[in-house]
C-alpha cells in the first residue's frame, strides 16, 4: 500500500545515518565514483533522498514490529500501525477464538468477517453492516438469550473481552456504559 512508504523511507534514512556514523573503518562495499556523491551520501534531511537510498538496504522490513497496544494507545495509532497489528496480533488470535467456538463455520475467518466488503476498497471502518444488526434494547438481548444463548454467551465471554484486550481497552461495562462492546462491531437495528 502506498501509505506505508513514509515508514520505509524513514527507517531507511535512519539506517543510512546509523551506518554512516561508523563508516571510517569499513568503507562501503560498492564505492561510488567520488565525483558523484549525491546519490550515496545519506542526507541529513529525512525524506530528501528516498529513491537514492532505497536500493542500499534490500532487507529492510517495510513495517515496524507491533505489539499489543496499552490502555489508551489504540486511538493514537496511525492507520498503518493499526493495520499491522490487525494482521500480526488480532487476526491470529481472533481466528483461534472463533474456530474454537465452531470450527466448521469459522475455520476461515478473514478481515472481511469483521470488516465486510469494504476491505477490498481499503475501508476498515467499524462497526459495519455485515453481521446481523443487533437490537440494542434489553428486550433485544432477552430475545437473543432465548433464541441463541450459546452464541450470546460466546460473544459476551470470549469475543468481546478478547477483542477488547487486543485493542488495549476494557470490555463494555453495563453500569458505566463505557468500554468495548457488541456495538463496536455490530450495527444497531
Ligand atoms: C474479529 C474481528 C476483526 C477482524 C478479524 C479484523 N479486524 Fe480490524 N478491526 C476490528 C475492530 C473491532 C476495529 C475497530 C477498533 C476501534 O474501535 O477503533 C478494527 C480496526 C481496524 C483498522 C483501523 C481502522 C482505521 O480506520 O484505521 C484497520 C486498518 C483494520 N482493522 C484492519 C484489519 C485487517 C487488515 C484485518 C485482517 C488481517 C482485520 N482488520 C481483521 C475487528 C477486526
Ligand atoms: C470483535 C467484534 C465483535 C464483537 C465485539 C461482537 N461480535 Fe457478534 N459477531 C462478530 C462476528 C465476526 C460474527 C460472525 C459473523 C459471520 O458469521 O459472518 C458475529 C456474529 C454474531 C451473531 C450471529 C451468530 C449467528 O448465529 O450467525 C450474534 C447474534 C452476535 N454476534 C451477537 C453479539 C453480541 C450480543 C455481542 C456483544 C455481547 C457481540 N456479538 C459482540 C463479531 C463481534
Amino acid at each position: 500500500m502506498v501509505s506505508i512508504r513514509p515508514f520505509a523511507a524513514l527507517s531507511l534514512v535512519a539506517l543510512a545515518v546509523a551506518c554512516g556514523g561508523g563508516g571510517q573503518e569499513t568503507p562501503p562495499p560498492a564505492a561510488p565514483p567520488p565525483s558523484a556523491p549525491a546519490t550515496a551520501t545519506p542526507s541529513a534531511t529525512p525524506g530528501a533522498t528516498p529513491g537514492a537510498t532505497a536500493g542500499a538496504t534490500p532487507g529492510a522490513p517495510a513495517s515496524t514490529p507491533v505489539s499489543q497496544p496499552g490502555p489508551g494507545d489504540w486511538t493514537t495509532w496511525t492507520h498503518e500501525k493499526k493495520l499491522a497489528w490487525m494482521k500480526a496480533g488480532v487476526m491470529p488470535k481472533m481466528h483461534g477464538v472463533f474456530a474454537g467456538y465452531d470450527a466448521s463455520k469459522y475455520s476461515d475467518i478473514t478481515c472481511k468477517t469483521c470488516h465486510g466488503a469494504g476491505v477490498s476498497r481499503g475501508n476498515f471502518s467499524m462497526p459495519n453492516a455485515v453481521r446481523p444488526k443487533l437490537d440494542p434494547t434489553p428486550d433485544g438481548f432477552a430475545k437473543l438469550a432465548k433464541s441463541n444463548p450459546k452464541m450470546l454467551d460466546f460473544m459476551m465471554k470470549q469475543v468481546e473481552p478478547t477483542m477488547a484486550s487486543l485493542l488495549g481497552e476494557e470490555p463494555f461495562d453495563m453500569k458505566t456504559k463505557v468500554g468495548f462492546g457488541c456495538f463496536n462491531c455490530h450495527t444497531k437495528k
